[in-house]
C-alpha cells in the first residue's frame, strides 16, 4: 500500500456489524481467499487488516469503475468481530477507520451489535455505507454471480424484488430511527449527509461491484476534502495485537494510519505500566491481498507508508498492549513523544 503520487494515502475501511451477518465473507469474496475456513468456529476473534490494491478493486467493480477516476492506491480493510464480547476490538477498528461498511443481514435487520456499531460510527463521525447482505436468501431469488445490483434486480421476479425492497426499506427505517437520513445507494447524491444502502451477497458476489464503487467514491471525496494526510512524516499507528512470532520473539501487529516507519528507528509504544522505548528490528509486511492474521510468510521491508497493516519486531515488547498507540520518534524530542503516548493510554 504505497502512497499515490498525489500523496493520498490508502483509506482505512472498517467492516462492522452483528455476529454472522457476513463481514468476513464479504472480505473473502472481495479478495477471493477463504480466511473464514481457518477461523475457530468461523467467529472472527481478532481484527485483521487486508490491503486491496486499486487494480483488484477495479477488476472486481468491473464496468462500474473507471480506475483513472481515482488517485487512491487502493483500500485497507479492517475486519472486526461481531460477537458481543469484543466491544473493545470493534471500537478500536471503528476509531481507526476513515470510512466504514456496516454489514446488516437483509433478513435479520438491526441487531444489538449493529446498534453498537452505529454508536461507534456516530461517536467517531466516520462516514459509512450499509451493505444489506445475503440478498441471495430472499425467497425466489435467482442468483447472477458477481453482477451489479441493477442488473440482477432486473432479472428477478416481481415477488422477489418486492420482498427485497420491503427488507431494504425496513433497514432504511431503522437507520432513520437512529437519526440518519438513508436511501437506496443509487438515489443518494451526497454520501456524507445521507447513508447509502447497497444490497449485496457475499455468497454470489451480487452487488459487490456497487459496494466497491460507492466505497471508492466515498473514500476519494472524504480523503480529499477533509484530510491533510502526511505520508512522509514520522509514523503513527495503533497496536491490534501483541504476538509471539517464531524467530522474532514478541511482535506487534500494527495498523499504521499516518506517516512512515523505517527499520532501526526508535519507536514509543504504549505499555502496561509505562510507554516502551525500543528500536525497530524488522518490519514485516503481508503481501497484497494477504491476510495479516493467517499469513505467516511476510516480506521484510526497510520502510512502509500509511495506511498499512504491518508486523513490527523489536526488543522489549513483552508489556506492549493491544489498542495502544505506536509513534516513530525520528527527529522529534523523545520526551515529547513519550508524553504524547502516555496521554493516549
Ligand atoms: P463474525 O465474525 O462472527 O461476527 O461473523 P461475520 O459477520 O464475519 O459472518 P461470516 O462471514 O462468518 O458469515 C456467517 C455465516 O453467514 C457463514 O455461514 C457464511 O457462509 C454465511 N453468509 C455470509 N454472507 C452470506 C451471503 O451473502 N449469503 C448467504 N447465503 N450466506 C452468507
Ligand atoms: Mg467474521
Amino acid at each position: 500500500t504505497r502512497d499515490s503520487e498525489q500523496g493520498l494515502r490508502t483509506p482505512i475501511v472498517a467492516v462492522l456489524g452483528h455476529v454472522d451477518h457476513g463481514k468476513t465473507s464479504l472480505l473473502d469474496k472481495i479478495r477471493g481467499s477463504t480466511v473464514i475456513e481457518g477461523e475457530a468456529g468461523a467467529i472472527t476473534q481478532h481484527i485483521g487488516a487486508t490491503a486491496i490494491p486499486l487494480d483488484v478493486v477495479s477488476k472486481v467493480a468491473g464496468s462500474l469503475i473507471d480506475p483513472s477516476d481515482f488517485d487512491l492506491p487502493g483500500l485497507l480493510f479492517i475486519d472486526t468481530p461481531g460477537h458481543h464480547s469484543f466491544t473493545t476490538l470493534r471500537s478500536r477498528g471503528g476509531a481507526l477507520a476513515d470510512i466504514a461498511i456496516l454489514v446488516v443481514d437483509v433478513n435479520d435487520g438491526f441487531q444489538p451489535q449493529t446498534l453498537e456499531a452505529i454508536s461507534i460510527l456516530k461517536q467517531s463521525q466516520t462516514p459509512f455505507v450499509v451493505a444489506a447482505n445475503k440478498i441471495d436468501t430472499i425467497p425466489g431469488w435467482k442468483p447472477n454471480e458477481d453482477a451489479p445490483v441493477q442488473q440482477t434486480k432486473e432479472a428477478q421476479s416481481d415477488r422477489a424484488n418486492s420482498k427485497l425492497d420491503e427488507e431494504l426499506y425496513e433497514i432504511i427505517g431503522e437507520l432513520s430511527d437512529e437519526g440518519f437520513s438513508a436511501d437506496m445507494y443509487w438515489r443518494v447524491q451526497d454520501f456524507r449527509g445521507n447513508i447509502g444502502v447497497v444490497p449485496v451477497s457475499a455468497e454470489t458476489g451480487e452487488g459487490i461491484p456497487d459496494l466497491l464503487t460507492v466505497l471508492m467514491g466515498l473514500a476519494q471525496r472524504y480523503m480529499k476534502e477533509d484530510m491533510a494526510i502526511d505520508v512522509t512524516g514520522p509514523g503513527a499507528g495503533t497496536v491490534l495485537e501483541v504476538k509471539e512470532e517464531k524467530g522474532f520473539g514478541t511482535t506487534l501487529d500494527v495498523v499504521l494510519y499516518d506517516g512512515t516507519i523505517r527499520e532501526d528507528e526508535t519507536i514509543v509504544v504504549g505499555g502496561l505500566d509505562e510507554p516502551i522505548v525500543t528500536d525497530v528490528r524488522a518490519i514485516l509486511k503481508p503481501r497484497p491481498l494477504a491476510e495479516i492474521r493467517t499469513e505467516d510468510r511476510f516480506e521484510k521491508v526497510e520502510e512502509i507508508a500509511a495506511a498499512s497493516g504491518v508486523k513490527i519486531a523489536a526488543p522489549d515488547l513483552g508489556k506492549a498492549m493491544a489498542g495502544a498507540p505506536v509513534r516513530v520518534v525520528r527527529d522529534r524530542d523523545i520526551e515529547e513523544v513519550i508524553a504524547e503516548v502516555r496521554a493516549e493510554l
